[in-house]
């Protein structure tokens, strides 16, 4: 099986022994705390679950500055978006200025119960400019409107860096029990399965026809022994659709139309970025981190609006150094229903265009949706039609 990216086994910081778990959460309700962002508490969950290996824990601001410039740890090893715990000013109690050891509390469930322990290395300030140059490198864009971009803007200056031990999985094991995995499990799962060759899924979206002729194709040409769809369990933008929904959809799609035994659907637990180009380059790192010897970047890759051009996120693949990842990636060409072929084809291999297309995507998909109107089979599959329609009928009731 492919390698996890820099380093010969995974490195999850979830606190796996029982006994030593439940010693340090009792530790942590007596350290002093801070609350997390919840971006900083979903990168605890990504550690916990071997998804950042090779990371141990959150980057000091010199780390965090040469991953946005250069996409390279102090050591040298590629990595392609800052791994932060910024907090605000008022979380800043003196008893945290002063202990080496803080406790690291969850905003993402009831009563901020610690999701992990902090072995403090460093607390730094941000300066402004500082600032700016993260999110412009990591968004490439400062814009407030981007939907990615306030959750690093707002979340304040000061950041607490150093190796953490995390004690539990926040809410999404018990959120989503039968899809989040940690890359532990998958690795296990991809091997019991006997796959070698295997091609990674990402999405935050319900799966329309695109995707699902986009993962078939991909099968295909990579000639895999089966697909991982990975799909986004943590935050989205106001307007996606929520994880249970999306993961009811998406196994109803593989249980009608993959053949058995050939798709494996998990989630992780991280807050979408809405990143683009970088994001695709993070989401390789921890598929290859799954073991998956293949990654699908189509159209638009982790995109929102019109910041990002439609291929941006396979370019950013040819400037990076040839040896900084093993996985290999699959790009997809724009998939529309073609009116011609009467089918969803992969643009490149139609010979027909303009009018004769059909554009589908995640947007339009919502679009249809929250105006009531019924899904066309061009873009989804009745079985999951019907469960996009009764959540959007269920919302406009409540
Ligand atoms: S994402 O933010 O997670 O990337 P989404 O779930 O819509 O959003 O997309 C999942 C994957 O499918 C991405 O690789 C994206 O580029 C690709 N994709 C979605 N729709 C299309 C399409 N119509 N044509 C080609 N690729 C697509």
């Amino acid at each position: 099986m492919i390698k996890p990216h820099g380093a010969e086994t995974l490195t999850p910081l979830y606190v796996s022994d029982d006994a030593e778990r439940a010693e340090l959460t009792k530790e942590a309700e007596q350290l002093p705390s801070v609350l997390l962002s919840s971006g900083a508490a979903a990168s605890a969950v990504m550690l916990a679950s071997g998804y950042f290996t090779p990371l141990t824990g959150y980057m000091n601001i010199s780390a965090a500055t040469s991953v946005a410039s250069d996409m390279k740890l102090p050591n040298g090893l590629f990595w392609p978006v800052p791994v932060m715990n910024i907090v605000p000013s008022e979380q800043l109690t003196d008893a945290v200025k002063n202990s080496d050891r803080i406790s690291l509390r969850d905003p993402n469930v009831e009563g901020n119960p610690p999701l992990a322990i902090l072995k403090v290395s460093a607390i730094e300030t941000l300066s402004t400019e500082q600032k700016q140059l993260l999110i412009e490198k990591t968004f490439g864009t400062t814009d407030p409107e981007h939907p990615g971009v306030p959750a690093y803007a707002d979340v304040g200056d000061n950041v607490l860096s150093g190796p953490i031990d995390v004690l539990n999985y926040s809410y999404f094991r018990e959120d989503f029990p039968d899809t989040f995995r940690t890359a532990v499990e998958i690795r296990k799962d991809i091997e019991a399965r006997g796959w070698d060759t295997v091609v990674a899924f990402q999405t935050r979206n319900p799966m329309h026809r695109a995707h699902e002729e986009l993962c078939k194709i991909a099968q295909r040409e990579v000639n895999a022994d089966g697909i991982l769809i990975h799909m986004l369990l943590g935050k989205l933008k106001p307007g996606d659709i929520p994880g249970a929904v999306r993961d009811a959809s998406i196994r109803a799609m593989v249980q009608h139309y993959f053949p058995e035994n050939t798709v494996s659907i998990t989630g992780y637990g991280f807050d979408m970025l809405y990143a683009g180009p970088r994001e695709a380059l993070l989401h390789a790192v921890f598929r290859q981190n799954c073991g998956a010897s293949h990654f699908i970047v189509g159209r638009d890759h982790a995109g929102a609006g019109d910041y990002y051009g439609a291929f941006e996120a396979q370019e950013i693949f040819d400037t990076i150094p040839e040896d900084a990842l093993e996985i290999g990636i699959f790009r997809g060409d724009f998939t529309v229903w073609c009116k011609k072929c009467n089918d969803i084809v992969m643009m490149r291999d139609c010979p027909h265009g303009g009018d004769d297309y059909f554009n589908v995507s995640g947007t339009k998909q919502r679009e249809i949706l929250a105006a009531g109107e019924p899904l066309p089979p061009e873009i989804a599959r009745p079985e999951v039609a019907e469960i996009l329609m009764e959540y959007y009928q269920s919302e406009a009731d409540a």
